[in-house]
């Protein structure tokens, strides 16, 4: 009798069907009730943690955890401001310098979350009258920041640098236009193809912003990210990322040039009206980045258990679109498949995610899996079995 319009609003939300679905499958919001690195504890259950994003294993490493208890007893649990008013600290600062010194960037500025982070790259760099061209697979922060920021949106084909020539040929050549993109595809775990996004931005005057928050700390020399492993660091405008991966804290960084930093200080919404990150947060992040540049071993823990979880996918026929970083989605291509995949995985003892339409495109609703440096080999052939036992329960058929 009621259209959706014309319910009142809390009506709308109480009879949501994604949210009573959401509750009937419980897919979501599992709580672990203890956590050792992947090892997990769900409701009196060990488990074996398959989609976390701390590739490194660093949350538990003992100079992360130091140095967050030290900068928790020297400042205090909040800096309870913004940075702009009366939260900029000197950990803020020397945290920044580090990233930037890391990153071959003149300057850098964090903020309490990558979230953040991505929605500022966007949001106050570019205004209403300009264009924005992104690949439609970036992460929903720079999505948000691009339709924050009131240009005209573009899009061009997923990683189809012909579509993006095309798009931007068209274009007026006066036009301030810029392009967003992931350094590494959050769900599909792709490298993008930088190089050429530069020689296309560079022939079109177009800035160019990359969220690297799935390459930072495991890509590029030392863990510098994605943009150093493509050699163009220097040409890329401004590399945004998050703290809640690699580094295994939470908050978020975007770093570019002295002016454009200074800009977003000056302009974005996101810094200005929201308080600092936190004492504990920044100092773990900056430890975990010392430990990143120091013990190159969990890097090498972390390409070791890629290698071999990626045989073992290939031997069980499954698709993961041959990703070449931790980030390892099982394409199963269909939601309710997914389900079954997903709830077999978990009876047989392993946390996964179940990413699906519109979160992935239509038919390639997946398993997003990750591998990282605390895997043991037992645990991920042990994972290949499951595999194996929730393909069938699922009928999902090995590829030709
Ligand atoms: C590609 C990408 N960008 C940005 C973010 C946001 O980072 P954070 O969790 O630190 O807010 C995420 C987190 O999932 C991400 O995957």
């Amino acid at each position: 009798m009621f259209s959706r319009k014309s319910k009142p609003i809390v009506e709308r939300c109480e009879s949501d069907v994604n949210t009573r679905l959401r509750l009937k499958y419980a897919p979501y919001y599992r709580v672990v009730d203890l956590a050792d690195g992947v090892n997990i504890v769900v409701e009196g259950r060990p488990m074996v943690m398959m989609s976390t994003n701390e590739y490194l294993g660093l949350s538990r490493h003992p100079k992360v955890v130091a140095a967050a208890k030290r900068a928790l007893d020297q400042w205090g649990a909040s800096a309870c401001g913004s940075r702009l008013a009366n939260g900029s600290r000197a950990y803020h600062v020397e945290l920044e310098e580090a990233l930037a010194a890391f990153l071959g960037k003149e300057a850098c500025h964090v903020t309490s979350a990558g979230y953040l982070a991505c929605v500022c790259s966007l949001s106050s760099l570019i205004q209403r009258g300009d264009v924005l061209l992104v690949d439609p697979s970036i992460h929903s922060s720079l999505w948000d920041g691009a339709l924050l920021s009131g240009a005209k949106i573009e899009r061009f084909a997923h990683e189809d640098m012909d579509s993006l020539a095309k798009t931007l040929e068209h274009l007026d050549p006066k036009q301030a236009k810029a392009i967003a993109v992931d350094g590494v595809y959050s769900m599909e775990g792709h490298i993008a193809s930088l190089p050429r996004l530069c020689e296309l931005a560079e022939q079109h005057r177009a800035t160019l912003v990359v969220d690297d928050a799935h390459g930072f700390g495991v890509l590029g020399r030392d863990g510098r990210g994605v943009c150093d492993q493509l050699g163009v660091t220097e040409r890329v405008d401004l590399i945004a990322g998050s703290f809640s991966k690699s580094l295994a804290s939470t908050g978020g960084f975007v770093a570019g040039s002295k002016a454009l930093i200074e800009y977003l200080r000056s302009s974005s919404r996101q810094i200005i009206f929201s308080a600092a990150i936190s004492p504990a947060a920044a100092a773990s992040a900056l430890a975990a980045l010392r430990v990143i540049q120091e013990e190159p071993q969990h890097r090498e823990r972390l390409w070791a258990n890629h290698r071999h979880l990626c045989g073992i996918l290939d031997n069980l026929g499954l698709d993961y679109w041959q990703s070449p970083t931790p980030a390892l989605p099982i394409v199963v291509g269909d939601k309710e498949k997914c389900y079954w995949m997903w709830k077999a995985l978990w009876d047989e003892g392993f946390f996964t995610i179940m990413s699906i339409a519109p979160g992935v495109p239509p038919g390639k609703d997946m398993i997003r899996s990750a591998v990282t440096s605390l895997h043991t080999k037992e645990q991920l052939d042990r994972f290949g079995e499951a595999l194996k036992i929730a393909m069938k329960k699922a009928g999902v058929k090995p590829r030709a």
